[in-house]
């Protein structure tokens, strides 16, 4: 099987925030898989802080943009930009769109009122920004695709990109014309690779299944294989290969690096995570650092396709699971039919060191630039705290249609990672319309 999804269970073993930030002693991590096969392992983070890392291997992207463009992102608080980070979720019946998921194609194990979900109170919820003088707006299709006119939107990435790829189809669909362009064939491949086209404005939509959104041998690919083989010098074959069409680039990546892999740079292996005994005397080089030169090969590879046409990369942050310390294999892992309250439950380290990756691969961009032409736009799309504050979003045991038709198992699986479809994850495309209607 391939293309299998993997979900992180950080276990919940929060540190003492005093010494946080070297190490978290034990890590319990879990795949779900294709079949949802439990893999529980140790997780070993031994990263040295961000900041402390060299940025060799961003400067031939660095000189680049240098050269040849220059970054630019709209400064909240200047003009009429709104920071969507910080905010707490209010009540608020009737603000999402309840499409039928059935009917834009979702995963199966995402459409979770089709799979039984009796409760409907995760759909009433609506994300008021903390940034004075800001709210969200509601996701309007006609704005979205007024937004992107003439444009060809991809998101790049994890199983997390598609969640929220598939909400945006649901939502435009639901609203325009479209065509279904192409979708690979297969299961889970069908979910992987497929492109949509709303013919009123003339955009596409597609998905490419890069979990690593750099080219990965091994576990990514072929469900059977243990491991991950992670070329970090090599964007994504699929995607590379309809760069030069991409003029909005959604991506997404994490939750795979976390679970580890054998990193290599050309032929050299670079370094390991998590990584099988044979490879047990190569140097352990964590998972953020991996995280970041992924994305600069990306945005290196989306940035030297462009040949200075107008682009805009959109960098989406974490977004963390709910396990709660409970296994994946557990009809209560996740229950909550409500979010947290602020201050109920903090942001773990980890997940925060995740998102910040994303915003100092932006910013470290950002900076390349030094005037001129205003070509390539990054954003960053903070997920974090909205996500992490929705535990009561995802399927669980809905993953599965009526769970409990036969009584309830013991041993039944939760998904506390992905988000139902509707649900919390249209709230990503929500943001994603804003930031995209700012000016350059
Ligand atoms: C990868 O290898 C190339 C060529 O040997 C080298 O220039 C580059 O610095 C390496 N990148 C990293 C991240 O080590
Ligand atoms: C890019 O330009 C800035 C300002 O002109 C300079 O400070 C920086 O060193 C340059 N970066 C590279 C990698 O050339
Ligand atoms: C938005 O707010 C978050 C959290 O306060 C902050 O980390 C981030 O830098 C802000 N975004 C920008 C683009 O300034
Ligand atoms: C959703 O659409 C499917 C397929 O068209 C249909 O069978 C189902 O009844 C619909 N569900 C709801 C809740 O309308
Ligand atoms: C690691 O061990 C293998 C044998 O298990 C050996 O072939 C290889 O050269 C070693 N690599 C390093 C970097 O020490």
């Amino acid at each position: 099987m391939g293309g299998c999804q993997a979900v992180l269970d950080p276990n919940n073993q929060k540190p003492s925030s005093k010494n946080a930030g070297y190490f978290l002693s034990k890590h319990t991590c879990a795949w779900l898989a294709c079949g949802f096969v439990l893999l529980a392992l140790l997780h070993l983070l031994c990263c040295a802080p961000a900041g402390t890392r060299p940025a060799a291997a961003f400067s031939p992207l660095l000189q680049y943009i240098n050269n040849t463009y220059s970054f630019v992102s709209t400064v909240p608080g200047v003009g009429k930009s709104c920071n969507y980070s910080e905010g707490k979720w209010v009540w608020a019946p009737g603000h999402v769109l309840r499409y039928n998921a059935t009917r834009c194609n979702v995963k199966a194990t995402h459409d979770c009122i089709r799979n039984g979900r009796p409760d409907t109170g995760y759909l009433d919820w609506r994300w008021q920004p903390a940034a004075p003088g800001c709210t969200l707006p509601a996701f309007d299709a006609g704005s979205f695709l007024a937004a992107v006119r003439g444009k060809h939107v991809a998101f790049i990435g994890d199983s997390m990109a598609r969640n929220q790829a598939q909400s945006l189809i649901c939502l435009l669909t639901a609203a325009f014309p479209y065509r279904l362009q192409y979708r690979a064939t297969g299961d889970p491949g069908k979910y992987n690779l497929w492109r949509y086209a709303f013919p009123s404005h003339a955009v596409t939509v597609s998905y490419y299944w890069a979990p690593f959104l750099v080219r990965a041998e091994g576990k990514s690919v072929d469900d059977s294989v243990p491991h991950n083989y992670v070329h970090l010098d090599e964007p994504g074959e699929r995607w590379s290969a309809d760069a030069a069409t991409i003029d909005v680039a959604v991506l997404a990546a994490g939750h795979w690096l976390m679970n580890g892999a054998i990193y290599y740079n050309g032929s050299e292996v670079f370094g390991v995570h998590n990584a099988p005994e044979e490879f047990a005397n190569r140097t352990k080089v964590g998972y953020a650092w991996p995280l970041r030169l992924a994305y600069r090969t990306a945005m290196e590879r989306l940035v030297g396709a462009s040949r200075g046409t107008p682009r805009d990369m959109v960098l989406a942050t974490f977004s963390p699971s709910h396990f709660e310390g409970r296994p994946v294999q557990s009809p209560t892992a996740c229950t909550r039919m409500e979010p947290y309250r602020e201050g109920e439950k903090e942001l773990e380290w980890v997940f925060r060191e995740i998102r910040d990756v994303v915003y100092d691969v932006a910013a470290e961009a950002r900076r390349g630039g030094g005037g001129g032409e205003r070509t390539v736009r990054i954003e960053v799309l903070d997920v974090t705290k909205l996500a992490s504050m929705r535990p009561d979003g995802h399927p669980g045991v809905y993953m599965n249609r009526d769970p409990f038709a036969n009584g309830v198992d013991e041993n039944m699986f939760s998904d506390c990672l992905h988000f139902c479809l509707p649900g919390p994850v249209d709230t990503f495309n929500e943001i994603l319309v804003q930031l995209l209607k700012k000016r350059r």
